[in-house]
C-alpha cells in the first residue's frame, strides 16, 4: 500500500505598512493572501521539488532553500533526508510576497501533520528557516504566512489579528526584479549607522502603520491611501525603491489609485495599490508598461 502524503499550506503575504521599520521594533500591518504555497511530504530520501520556481534540490545541500528546509526539519525533530517534498507554489519567488515564509510554513505544517507538532512549533520552525535568508527577520512574514487574514505585527507582541468589516481589494504589481531581502535589510542598517536621521524615517514608518490601523478600523480607505503614498516616499528615502517600483507606483496613481507603495523589502519585488472601483484601470496601466498584476482581497 502506498503511503498517503501529508500536506500543509502557507499564505503569501503583502505588507500594507511598516516594512523595514518592523525590524527595529515598530509595528507593521500585513495580510496573508489567499494564494500561497502547498507542500506535500512523503517518506523518501530528501528530494525537494518546486516546479513553479524551477527548483529540484536535495534537502541539506548547499543552496539556501535546501538549507532552510533542513533547518526547519531539525527544529521539528525530523531528519529532512528521510522525507520527499513536492511543492505547488502560487506566489513567485523573491518577489516581495513572502514566498520563502509561505514555503517554510507549508513544509512545517506538512511535517507537523506527521509528528503532531503544535502551531507554535510550526511558527518557530518557519522562523528558524527564515534566518537562512536573512539574519534578522522580524518574523512578520512567517506570522502572516501561518495566520492569514490581516494583522498587526511587532517583535514584542507578535501577530494580532485586525478585524476588517469590509474586505479591501488591493492591486499587486510585479516589477519582475528579483532581490534578496537580507541585502536590503543590511543596506537599511548601514544607512541608519552612517546617517542617524534615517532612524527618524523608520520611526515615521511605524507612525504610519499606527495610523493605518485607525484607518482600517474606521474603514477610511482615503486615509489608508495617503498613508501608502507617504510610506512609499519614506521607503524611497531609505533607498529601497527602484525606478521600476517608482514607475508602478506612479502609473497606479495616474490610473486613479488612492495610494500606492512598494511592499516588502523593496529593491525590486512588488508594489501594491489601493484603487477602489479603479482596480482594473490600474492592472491595465501596469500591463501597458509590460508588468503583470493581480487583485487580492485583504481581510477575508
Ligand atoms: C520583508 O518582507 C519585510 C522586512 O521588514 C524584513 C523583516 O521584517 O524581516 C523588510
Amino acid at each position: 500500500m502506498t503511503e498517503e502524503a501529508t500536506t500543509g499550506f502557507g499564505h503569501g503575504k503583502v505588507i500594507l505598512l511598516g516594512e523595514h521599520a518592523v525590524v527595529y521594533g515598530q509595528p507593521a500591518i500585513a495580510a496573508g493572501m489567499q494564494v500561497g504555497v502547498r507542500a506535500h511530504a512523503s517518506t523518501g530520501t530528501g528530494s525537494l521539488r518546486i516546479p513553479a520556481w524551477e527548483l529540484d534540490l536535495q534537502v541539506g545541500d548547499d543552496s539556501p532553500v535546501s538549507a532552510a528546509v533542513d533547518r526547519l526539519c531539525q527544529r521539528l525533530g525530523v531528519a529532512g533526508r528521510t522525507l520527499d517534498f513536492w511543492l505547488e507554489a502560487e506566489v513567485p519567488a523573491r518577489a516581495g510576497l513572502g514566498s520563502s515564509a509561505a514555503m517554510a510554513v507549508a513544509i512545517a505544517r506538512a511535517v507537523a501533520a506527521r509528528t503532531g507538532a503544535s502551531d507554535d512549533d510550526v511558527l518557530a520552525a518557519a522562523a528558524a528557516a527564515e534566518t537562512v535568508f536573512h539574519e534578522t527577520p522580524s518574523g512578520i512574514d512567517a506570522a502572516a504566512a501561518s495566520r492569514g487574514g490581516v494583522g498587526r505585527f511587532d517583535r514584542a507582541a507578535g501577530w494580532q489579528a485586525i478585524p476588517v468589516n469590509r474586505p479591501i481589494e488591493l492591486c499587486v504589481g510585479l516589477s519582475e526584479q528579483k532581490r534578496h531581502t537580507g541585502d536590503l535589510v543590511s543596506a537599511v542598517a548601514h544607512l541608519c549607522e552612517r546617517t542617524p536621521v534615517a532612524r527618524r524615517l523608520i520611526d515615521a514608518l511605524g507612525d504610519l502603520a499606527r495610523a493605518g490601523m485607525d484607518a482600517l478600523a474606521n474603514g477610511d480607505v482615503e486615509a489608508l491611501g495617503h498613508e501608502f503614498n507617504m510610506a512609499h516616499g519614506l521607503l524611497s528615502g531609505l533607498g529601497v525603491s527602484t525606478p521600476k517600483l517608482d514607475a508602478l507606483v506612479r502609473e497606479a496613481r495616474a490610473a486613479g489609485a488612492l495610494g500606492a507603495k512598494l511592499t516588502g523589502a523593496g529593491g525590486g519585488g512588488a508594489a501594491i495599490a489601493l484603487a477602489p472601483d479603479r482596480s482594473e484601470d490600474v492592472l491595465k496601466r501596469w500591463r501597458s508598461m509590460g508588468c503583470y498584476g493581480f487583485l487580492t482581497l485583504v481581510g477575508t
